[in-house]
């Protein structure tokens, strides 16, 4: 499972990395105006934080497929690094991802409802597809169960493309997508906290450390009985 950060918020994404496995950060048009300051700088400091070889997706905003192409190459150029650049799932969409593709250029297929819109972004050069998996469950659909359907698509016609799960609001959620065997899940900064989090975790440990302290001393560690 790779685990990435949907955020642009910079301390949240030192914390992710300070103490999580993570593979890397997605933006999209909102979260990056939520941050209300320069775009590019948002996307450059980003970028030193998780460094190089992290995965950084990025959405071009444009709605034609050669405006998508130019926005993808010029944010390639100048940010640099293991780049994605998220390009939504509409006729024009597809038509970019095809040129991009062609181009060498990374792409994350993005707000993919359906799992046929997932196939066609792969079949036209998408490494990653990103179905909404809140979104769907709240228009009354089966967020988990459109993911389940493309990880079957992918192994039947053999491809490649990797489904990068988004729109997460609950651990339950991101709990029966890694069960269908989806590659990757992008999750805010609160559900990333939350995967871990478990009450009888946390009474364990005290449990552990009142033991301990009871015979070999208040704050001592196997370091200091040795
Ligand atoms: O990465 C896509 C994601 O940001 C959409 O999430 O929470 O706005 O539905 P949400």
């Amino acid at each position: 499972m790779l685990y990435l950060l949907d955020t642009a918020n910079l301390e949240a994404i030192k914390k992710a990395y300070n103490f999580y496995p993570m593979d890397g950060v997605t933006t999209n048009p909102t979260i990056i105006s939520k941050e209300k300051r320069d775009f590019l700088e948002i996307l450059k400091n980003i970028r030193e934080i998780i460094g190089v070889e992290s995965m950084l997706h990025v959405q071009a905003v444009s709605t034609n497929a050669e405006k998508m192409v130019e926005e993808a190459l010029y944010l390639n150029k100048v940010i640099g690094g293991n780049l994605y650049i998220k390009i939504p799932v509409t006729k024009e969409g597809i038509k970019a991802m095809k040129i991009l593709q062609s181009k060498g250029i990374k792409i994350t297929a993005t707000a993919i409802f359906t799992a046929q819109q997932a196939l066609m972004a792969a079949m036209a050069g998408a490494e990653f597809v990103a179905p909404y998996v809140n979104r769907i469950d709240n228009i009354s659909g089966n967020g988990v169960g459109v993911v389940d359907e493309i990880v079957q698509l992918f192994e039947l016609y053999g491809l490649d493309a990797k489904v990068l799960a988004a729109s997460f609001k609950n651990v339950q959620q991101v709990h029966c997508v890694s069960l269908t065997g989806a590659q990757s899940v992008t999750v805010n900064p609160e559900i990333m906290d939350k995967i871990l989090e478990h009450p009888l975790t946390d009474w364990s440990v005290d449990q552990f450390i009142t033991d301990w302290e009871s015979v070999y001393g208040v704050e001592k560690t196997t370091l200091d009985v040795k």
